[in-house]
């Protein structure tokens, strides 16, 4: 095991779905796998690997923001030989055209983190989705004729901002919309050469204040799970 997954060596699948939320997780595994068992409780942060369609994926939570993502993301890559990692995620969209429901693919993920000005210092990295899981991920939209957006996203440290108003900056220059980990993916990604796809969901939007129920939120997560299962 990892010190924060409790999994034996093999038990956790190539391709991982990374929910924030580990009961997402949780519902993913109960509603699309078939012999899915719980191999990691460790903090509630709960992991499984089960069979899609016949082959092996595994579902595990990351938490919220980048801090607590990227112990998971580091750990199913160094300790487990996880090569495919999926987020599977909800958004706040930060344009009119981007409505609630919607799916987006990020191609790229800028962000209010600092783990990138650390590393590269007075220069900025720009964290990037795998083109062999995107282009996939493309193509299987277009032909089950799913709508989707592609572009940049921010990834945010703080849900709740000082300036509510701050999101017209980025969107000004074409941010889709903001969520918490994929700047953080994508970067421990490409750090030990592993492809990672974030694929979202718009729960709310910074434009017009509307968010989706609770129970609109599972039910709209239908395209997004079509989507990243296709790429397993
Ligand atoms: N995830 C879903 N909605 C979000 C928002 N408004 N900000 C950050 N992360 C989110």
């Amino acid at each position: 095991m990892s010190l924060h997954i409790k999994a034996k060596k093999g038990e956790i699948a190539d391709t991982v779905l990374l929910p924030g939320d580990p009961l997402r997780a949780k519902w993913i595994a109960e509603t699309f796998l078939k012999d899915a068992h719980c191999y990691n409780n460790v903090r509630g942060m709960l992991g499984y690997t089960g069979l899609f369609q016949g082959k092996r994926v595994s579902v595990q939570g990351s938490g919220m923001g980048i801090p607590s993502a990227l112990i998971y993301f580091h750990e199913l890559i160094n300790n487990y030989g996880a090569k495919n990692l999926i987020r599977v995620g909800s958004a706040g969209s930060y344009q009119e055209d981007v409505k609630l429901k919607d799916v987006v693919l990020a191609m790229a993920a800028s962000t209010t983190s600092g783990i990138n000005n650390t590393r590269f210092v007075n220069s900025d990295y720009s964290p990037t989705a795998s083109f062999e899981l995107f282009i996939k991920a493309v193509q299987y939209a277009q032909k089950e004729d799913i709508s989707i957006h592609a572009g940049n996203v921010l990834s945010s440290d703080e849900f709740y901002e000082d300036d509510r108003e701050s999101y017209k900056l980025w969107a000004k220059y074409g941010v889709l919309c903001v969520e918490m980990e994929a700047a953080g993916l994508y970067t421990v990604a490409a750090k030990y050469n592993v492809n990672a796809l974030a694929i979202l969901t718009i729960s709310d939007s910074l434009v017009t204040g509307e968010q989706l129920s609770a129970e609109e939120r599972e039910t709209s997560f239908k395209d997004m799970m079509e989507i990243a299962f296709s790429l397993v």
